[in-house]
């Protein structure tokens, strides 16, 4: 008997086992991340157009081609959420939850997501994200951390065949010469560009590296790289993500085409892709977005955050693959708060990033200022973190190779020696397990 009525195209229905499993990667990815100290969020699937039209940008295809709008009997202009962080940001702002703040704020959700593209293999009108968005904290770690979450998730369900690609597309400030750069290579070949191409260049050059026609000029040869004409704050900030994401041992690939699809990125970029997936290889995309708080009215505050697609995930974890990665179950970080280390000098806190990836890769969710500041001044930091214990490098500890382990909770104060011959491994163990006796503490009472 042939059915009355069939889901919508591009839409798709999962059924018993693929929904159980669907329903397991978005639990265990919302445990993954609430160890990095990330908190749920739920916003509506429907909002203002303009919302979009000004988060995402209206020479995107995103909104010119994508976006499902529609009018409510009130006349009120509205669309379906074609992605979460405008909903997000827009709700942040709303609930004056980063008013005043240097408050470090960290985000998960999940839920479905609306674009009008032509549907195929891995490609869908109605699809799911899986989302994290982290605000107030700008320094080039948190990026590198932010990579390291989703990648370190990935290689404990057993894939590692991914490839990630980085790039970083500076600030306003020096965007103006890349721009210009891009203009320059393609102002001479107008008429070998497409339609859209053509428009784009004036407008908005960067969007003419998103273009999906296969034989539009754009495709073809190389661009200017966005690394080589950032100011000097962009470009140590890049050196320093790539340098972190060496240190916690992801392998990346620059990619100078990388701006990502959507306007509202600033500096850092970086995309998950695995050619199993075939023509749709991108399955995880984010960046970093200091400037669409104060866009969308709230105050000025640093952005970082990455979506992956579920649909595309789900193609790539073997169907075997019944317990999605835990942290929690290893007796590692609780979402109680994080451990903050505080620097008295740049050479201190250089002595101790091996230390910091350590923990790190124990599962303790750790945070520093990664710029210089009075101790006083990151004590105060320390407690706007919801910080549980605060471990302390002083300048002359350096020489003395020893920390001040403070818990944060009690005021008590220890110092942690750390012994000639200890590699940065041992001495992170013994740091975690004190941390984690306090964290075991916190979530108890
Ligand atoms: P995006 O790259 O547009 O980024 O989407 C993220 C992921 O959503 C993609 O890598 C892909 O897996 C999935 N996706 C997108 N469109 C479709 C589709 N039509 N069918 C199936 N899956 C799809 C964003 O959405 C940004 N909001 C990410 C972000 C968060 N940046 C900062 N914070």
């Amino acid at each position: 008997m042939k059915a009355k009525y069939n889901a919508v195209r591009g839409t798709r229905d999962l059924i018993g086992k693929d929904a159980r499993r669907l329903l397991a990667v978005e639990r265990s990815l919302g445990d993954w991340c609430s160890s990095f100290g990330y908190e749920p969020i739920l916003t509506p699937v429907f909002e203002e157009e303009a919302l979009f039209t000004r988060s995402i940008g209206d020479a995107t295809d995103v909104v010119r081609k994508e976006i499902y709008q529609f009018t409510d009997k009130k006349g009120r202009k509205l669309a379906l959420r074609p992605e979460g962080t405008a909903g997000v940001c827009r709700a942040l702002v709303q609930s004056m939850k980063l008013a005043g703040a240097m408050t470090r704020q960290r985000y998960f959700y999940s839920g479905p997501m609306f674009r009008y593209d032509r549907p195929q293999a891995g490609r869908y009108r109605q699809f799911s994200q899986f989302g994290v968005e982290c605000f107030c904290e700008s320094g080039p770690y948190v990026d590198a951390e932010q990579v390291y979450m989703i990648d370190s998730w990935l290689r404990q369900a057993g894939l590692a065949d991914h490839e990630v690609r980085v790039n970083s597309i500076g600030c306003p400030a020096c965007r103006g010469g890349f721009t210009a750069a891009l203009q320059e290579r393609w102002r001479g070949h107008a008429d070998e560009l497409c339609g859209d191409c053509r428009e784009r260049i004036e407008k908005n050059p960067l969007r003419v590296l998103d273009c999906k026609v296969p034989d539009c000029y754009s495709q073809r040869g190389e661009v200017p790289a966005a690394e080589k004409l950032l100011c000097a704050c962009c470009a140590g900030h890049f050196q320093r993500f790539k340098g972190f994401l060496e240190a916690l041992e992801i392998k990346y690939r620059q990619d100078d085409r990388l701006v990502r699809g959507l306007d509202y990125y600033t500096q850092t970029t970086f995309e998950f892709v695995s050619t199993a997936l075939g023509a749709q290889s991108a399955f995880l995309g984010g960046g970093r977005y200091d400037g669409l708080i104060s866009q969308l009215g709230g105050p000025s505050v640093p952005a970082i955050g990455w979506a992956v697609g579920l649909d595309r995930l789900l193609a790539l974890v073997p169907p075997e693959l019944a317990n999605f990665p835990r942290r929690y179950a290893q007796g590692a970080g609780f979402p109680a708060g994080c451990c903050y280390m505080a620097f008295g000098s740049g050479e201190a806190e250089a002595k101790y990033i091996p230390v910091i990836i350590q923990l790190l890769k124990s599962g303790i969710d750790v945070h520093w200022p990664g710029k210089p500041e009075k101790i006083g001044k990151q004590l105060k930091d320390a407690n706007n973190f919801n910080a549980v214990c605060v471990i302390i490098v002083h300048e002359n500890e350096v020489q003395g190779n020893a920390v001040q382990f403070k818990n944060f909770k009690t005021g008590d104060m220890v110092q942690v020696a750390w012994e000639a011959g200890q590699s940065p491994e041992t001495f992170a163990a013994r740091l975690a397990e004190k941390i984690r006796a306090i964290t075991h503490a916190e979530c108890r009472s």
